[in-house]
């Protein structure tokens, strides 16, 4: 990147064409030639050196670019640990009351990590309920009606096991179907069975309270308004809602950063249909390892096929379930999820919660191995089934094809837990850059936290007047940042890390043309644009709209 410099020697103005260039992995500044005396002289002459020297990129360093970005094109795989740490110095994710030792299970998001959540929340709102015609949400109050918990089961049947290593003193929960093989084993206690529930009470005199719970999961309350939702949305099976919204459960031991917490966030959907209807969805057509219940009954290993052909093979059962766990599948990957991290994996037969009768999880590679990501769960009627004999309503709904009243059936309950999608988004988009020496992020511009930073790089009130009205105008739509101090390579750096996808700087040129730079995060590629057309090129760019090199006037 080049720039005039004006030095005052004596009194007297001295203009300089500078160049920054990053050798071995500092940034060092480097004179390309001396411009003269007079200012407008002095940007004549660089714009003529600049030119010709656009002319002819040097091959040496397209070259030198092309390889370093070409080393990096898998993410750099890194411990929880590690991106716990790097998400507490970045900003993101800070452990909850930290000040006073931290308080385990619960977390604080910090500006960087809000935003990002936000953005998680905001892309699985649109892809799930605004661009569909058969899905409408709600959202439900997280302290509710203590007879919900208990017609959904979740009272009674909601329950972890704790057992305890003998030899190193850990404690961990397993579900019901795991305990027995613990039973057994002189290494391990049983400690006994524990309810999961955070219990409250409601109302201000105790002994007079209502015992109630904080909710362990969104979708109950998905069921409880499923009819006046219905009908007030003027919905038609087959159909959805859903909801994003908090969840509580007292983890006997949470772990793992924010994988297992004990107050997190759920983005449910509750899908019904009426029994037995063919899904009339097209498949979407994508490739995954598939671990079926039965391959690992037999120990066999997962295999890779395409979800529609596992339908099609009776691996898995329903259209449904194979629709539901091959859009789950594209949502991650068209946010830049990587593909060899997931596989979908059945619930074997004793693990299938108390109101499942087939489930798959998407499960992603996590650095502690492979875990569930999102839970897809057939839960049939077994719900609103419930509702209607504990509340004693009538929660059918007419059926128009059979002139009859019907209780739709819950075929799939996509369920997807918020800070797990938020790792999965961290660690995939995470690169340690040789050539750069920084972290880059290269998260996908809809979830980056900040959408672009603006840098005047050259000192004056000038620039940063243009500048200060570049981020003051395209701050009305994206979150922007303004950074004006340290060298060029430092602001490049530091936006790398926080996963910034455009980088806008304003130079000599940009006073005369009206124009700035816009730099790639991830190819270091930079075009040219006019600040009049720059918020709309950008929100293109994060759209995904246009090609960057498409996007304005590149140049090397
Ligand atoms: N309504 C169904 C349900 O709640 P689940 O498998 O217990 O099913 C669904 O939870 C998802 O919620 C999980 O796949 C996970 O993404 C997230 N989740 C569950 N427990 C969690 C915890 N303790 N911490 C973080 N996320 C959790």
């Amino acid at each position: 990147m080049a720039f005039i410099v004006k030095k005052n020697i004596h009194d007297k103005e001295y203009y300089y064409l500078n160049e920054n260039k990053r050798v071995d992995g500092k940034v060092k500044t480097k004179t390309l030639a001396y411009l003269g005396k007079n200012k407008k002289e002095a940007e004549r002459k660089a714009k003529e050196i600049l030119t010709n020297k656009k002319k002819q990129p040097d091959q040496k360093i397209l070259k030198a670019l092309e390889l370093e970005e070409k080393t990096t094109e898998k993410p750099t795989e890194i411990s929880i640990e590690e991106l716990a740490a790097f998400c507490k110095r970045k900003g993101f994710v800070y452990q909850s009351g930290e000040i006073y030792g931290g308080f385990a299970g619960f977390w604080d998001f910090g500006h960087l990590g809000t935003e990002l959540k936000n953005n998680i929340k905001k892309e699985w709102w649109k892809f799930h309920v605004l661009q569909r015609e058969d899905i409408v949400g709600i959202d439900g109050s997280i302290i509710t009606h203590p007879k919900i918990w208990e017609a959904s089961g979740h009272a009674d049947s909601f329950i972890d096991v704790l057992v305890v290593d003998k030899k190193t003193k850990e404690k961990f929960k397993v579900d019901r179907f795991e305990a027995e093989k613990y039973k057994g084993d002189q290494r391990f206690e049983v400690k006994g069975e524990f309810s999961p529930m955070f219990t409250i009470n409601v109302g201000p005199i105790i002994s007079d309270s209502i015992k109630s719970y904080l909710r362990p999961e969104t979708a109950q309350l998905i069921f409880s308004n499923f009819k006046a939702v219905y009908e007030n949305a003027r919905l038609k099976l087959p159909c959805g809602i859903a909801q994003i919204g908090k969840a509580f459960r007292n983890e006997i031991a949470p772990r793992d950063f924010l994988f297992r917490a004990r107050e997190f966030e759920q983005m449910e959907i509750e899908y019904f249909i009426k029994k037995g209807i063919k899904c009339p969805y097209d498949i979407p057509d994508k490739e995954v390892l598939v671990y079926s219940a039965e391959a690992q009954e037999q120990n066999k290993e997962p295999v890779v096929m395409k979800i529609k052909h596992a339908l099609e093979k009776g691996m898995i059962k329903k259209d449904w379930h194979a629709y539901w766990l091959a859009t789950e599948l594209r949502w991650f990957l068209e946010l830049g999820a990587s593909r060899d991290n997931f596989r979908i994996r059945q619930h074997l037969k004793n693990e299938l919660s108390h109101y499942s009768s087939d489930t798959w999880d998407l499960e992603y590679k996590f650095p502690f191995g492979w875990k569930e990501l999102e839970g897809i769960a057939d839960r049939g009627n077994f719900d609103l089934s419930q509702h209607e004999k504990f509340s004693g309503k009538d929660l059918k709904v007419f059926d128009e094809e059979s002139k009859e009243k019907i209780l739709p059936e819950v075929i799939c309950e996509p369920s997807l837990g918020i800070e797990r999608a938020f790792l999965v988004f961290m660690l995939d988009s995470y690169y340690y850059n040789k050539g750069r020496e920084n972290i880059v992020l290269r998260m996908h511009p809809k979830l980056a936290p900040v959408k672009a930073a603006v840098f005047p790089i050259v000192k004056g009130p000038k620039f940063e007047k243009i500048a200060e009205k570049i981020v003051k105008d395209l701050k009305q739509e994206f979150n922007v940042l303004y950074d004006k101090s340290g060298s060029i390579g430092r602001r490049y750096a530091r936006n790398d890390e926080i996963g910034t996808p455009f980088c806008i700087t304003i130079d000599g040129d940009s006073l005369k043309n009206e124009d700035v730079t816009v730099r790639n995060r991830d190819t270091k590629k930079q075009i040219r644009v006019k600040i009049i057309e720059l918020k709309d090129i950008l929100r293109k760019l994060i759209e995904n709209e246009i090609k960057f090199e498409k996007a304005g006037k590149l140049f090397s």
